[in-house]
């Protein structure tokens, strides 16, 4: 009966997936002939990332996943200028398979100069594994399919950042009536501890300061993977050798991609490799992966010394932070997604 039921569970979340139409509000509810009801929950997102390596596992484990729809994906400028992020975003969604809309977004920060992360991307942003393209990048521009797909979805529509937040500032900025309809934001971003860029900043919230002290100030109801837990989320060298023994034409280009991230961490003499932006797609797949507590939280914008620096306020306490990860629940959920795309 247990996995009878299961089966069930997977077909329904499948046809939600493919046809959201069959699932307003999100979920869909069978009632079998004893009367028993099952519910059968499916999220529907937008991507906007910056890809970026871990974008690109973010995205796998984004497509592979039978909890989340994926409304369109839309770029930004960050591990690499937004030319190559919205090129890459649809050859990640080539290479898996994926017919997603890919709207290209801002060119760089609201204020300053741009800054990239090529060192631990690759000059192309993907660790230098060209992979080929089919399709086209969307005639809508980040705010404009981000705001359109909001409407549209009348509320029921989740965004999940996964780089500098600049789109999203844009979007809150260019179209105010908006913010009702995003569900929930679901971010990679700051730290509550260190940073990674400078001592107090982390590299998205660095690259775009302004963006993301208005986006956490907004009153948008957020959830912060900082790396007070990517850092904690960890792919170890014996898992990558796994992925790698599973072979085939996705995973076999993805798994060149891991091996040049894990050239960066070596350099800094790390055995495991941060799965930041990964981490944040698992949460939003499983909200038992991480513990945290309410914040009302802020940016520094203006200090050169420490700008990009979250900041404690008093309130609004509308930022849910992730303080702490549950990695032996992150892990598996994690090769699972990436075991799909086995041959
Ligand atoms: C974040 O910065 C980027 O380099 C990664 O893709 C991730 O989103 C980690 O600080
Ligand atoms: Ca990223």
């Amino acid at each position: 009966m247990k996995r009878w039921k299961t089966h069930i569970g997977l077909l329904l979340r499948y046809c939600a997936k493919m046809h959201p139409a069959m699932a307003p509000g999100g979920h869909v509810i069978v009632q079998l002939s004893s009367g028993k009801e099952y519910r059968v929950s499916v999220k529907q997102v937008i991507i906007d990332c910056d890809p970026g390596i871990d974008d690109a596992l973010a995205l796998f484990a984004a497509f592979a996943s039978d909890r989340l729809f994926i409304r369109g994906i839309t770029t930004v400028a960050g591990n690499v200028p937004v030319t190559l992020t919205a090129r890459n975003a649809l050859a990640l969604c080539t290479l898996a398979g994926q017919d997603i809309e890919v709207a290209s977004g801002a060119t760089g920060p609201l204020e300053g100069e741009v800054h990239t992360a090529s060192d631990v991307h690759g000059q192309n942003g993907l660790g230098d594994v060209e992979l080929p393209l089919t399709g086209q990048i969307s005639t809508r521009g980040a705010d404009q399919l981000l705001y359109e797909e909001l409407i549209k979805a009348g509320g029921e529509l989740e965004i999940i950042a996964l780089g500098p937040l600049t789109n999203l500032a844009i979007l809150l900025e260019r179209h105010p009536d908006v913010q009702p309809y995003i569900k929930k934001l679901t971010l990679m971003g700051g730290s509550l501890g260190r940073g990674n860029v400078t001592p107090f900043a982390e590299f998205n919230f660095y690259a775009d300061p302004l963006a993301a002290d208005r986006v956490l100030r907004s009153g948008v109801p957020i959830v912060m993977f900082g790396l007070d837990v990517t850092n904690h989320a960890l792919l170890l060298p014996d898992q990558i050798d796994e992925i790698e023994s599973w072979g085939g034409p996705v995973l076999t280009p993805l798994v060149q991609m891991i091996r040049f991230y894990q050239k960066f961490y070596k350099s800094k003499g790390m055995d495991g490799l941060k799965m930041h932006d990964p981490l944040a797609v698992a949460g939003v797949i499983d909200s038992r992966l991480t513990e945290g507590q309410a914040y009302a939280l802020g940016v520094e914008t203006k200090d050169r010394d420490t700008l990009g620096k979250v900041c404690i306020l008093e309130d609004p306490r509308t930022v849910h932070v992730c303080l702490k990860v549950h990695q032996e629940k992150f892990s598996p959920l994690f090769m699972n997604l990436l075991k799909s795309y086995q041959m």
